[in-house]
């Protein structure tokens, strides 16, 4: 008997592999207890089919990440979305404590384009979209600190009129969750303009710590402005 015939023997050889079973009692089945063997075999194939659907679901999840809270679903942002976009990202107000400021649908255009690919490397931003019935209103970037990529940054946008009704509490409550619990992240940061009220409440209603206050360290819009970091640890989220 040899075990190179057939693909179905090499399977069965295998599957067989992982008993405590000798080579030759194995040979033994094939030969006298065809029946056990392609049962075996059959299990093997059903096991190894069931782990690369499991691993083909986590990439996917990876790669192309959904989170859904009650109202939202936070997911890829593609060009067409690119209407809602600009709507809301070229309001001055939400403009105010951001670095980008787009006057032209262009701009958002390239911005959805330039955005990474690959979900979940380090040293890389995505920006997920905020979707209210299919409607984007709002979208939330995430940054993927350090070359051990356990630490993340976010930063969050809700277009004017959607504004004061808990969509941005729950959009980050959803990733943050998505964060720590499915990617095993160990800390989230946000860095923001001292003077952006509504980004700091949001922040401390959901319990992150005020770390420091770093002075004159960021250069926006031509001039030298603070910047207030606020952090979150796994452990103080799940306590
Ligand atoms: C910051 C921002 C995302 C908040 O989104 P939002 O959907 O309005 O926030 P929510 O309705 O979920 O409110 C969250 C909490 O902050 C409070 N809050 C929100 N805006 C506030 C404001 N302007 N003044 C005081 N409190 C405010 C809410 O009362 C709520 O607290 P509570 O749950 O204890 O009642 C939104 O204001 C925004 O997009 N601003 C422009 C872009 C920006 O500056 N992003 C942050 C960059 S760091």
């Amino acid at each position: 008997m040899t075990f190179t015939v057939c693909r179905s023997l090499v399977v069965l050889t295998t599957a067989f592999t992982s008993t405590t079973r000798p080579v030759m009692v194995r040979a033994m089945i094939l030969e006298h207890e065809p029946r056990q063997a392609r049962v075996a075999g059959e299990a093997y194939v059903s096991r190894t089919l069931r782990a690369r659907k499991r691993k083909d679901m986590q990439r996917k999840r990876e790669h192309n990440p959904i989170v859904k809270t009650n109202r939202l679903v936070i997911k890829e942002i593609t060009t067409r979305n690119a209407d809602d976009m600009f709507e809301y990202r070229s309001n001055l107000e939400v403009q105010a404590y951001q670095s980008f400021k787009p006057r032209v649908k262009t701009e958002v255009i390239d911005f959805i384009k330039r955005n990474t690919r690959t979900f979940n490397k380090e040293e890389t931003w995505y920006q997920l979209g905020i979707f209210l019935n299919e409607k984007m209103i709002g979208d939330i970037g995430i940054h993927f600190i350090g070359p051990e990529n356990q630490q993340c940054e976010i930063g969050y946008t809700i277009g004017q009129h959607e504004q004061r009704k808990g969509y941005g509490k729950e959009a980050v409550i959803g990733v943050i969750n998505y964060l720590f619990k499915e990617l095993n992240k160990h800390r989230i940061i946000a860095s923001l303009d001292p003077n952006n009220e509504a980004s700091k409440y949001l922040l401390e209603s959901i319990g992150f710590r005020k770390e420091g206050q770093f002075k004159k360290s960021i250069y926006n819009d031509g001039k030298w402005e603070d910047d207030l970091v606020y952090a979150l640890l796994e452990e103080e989220w799940n306590k």
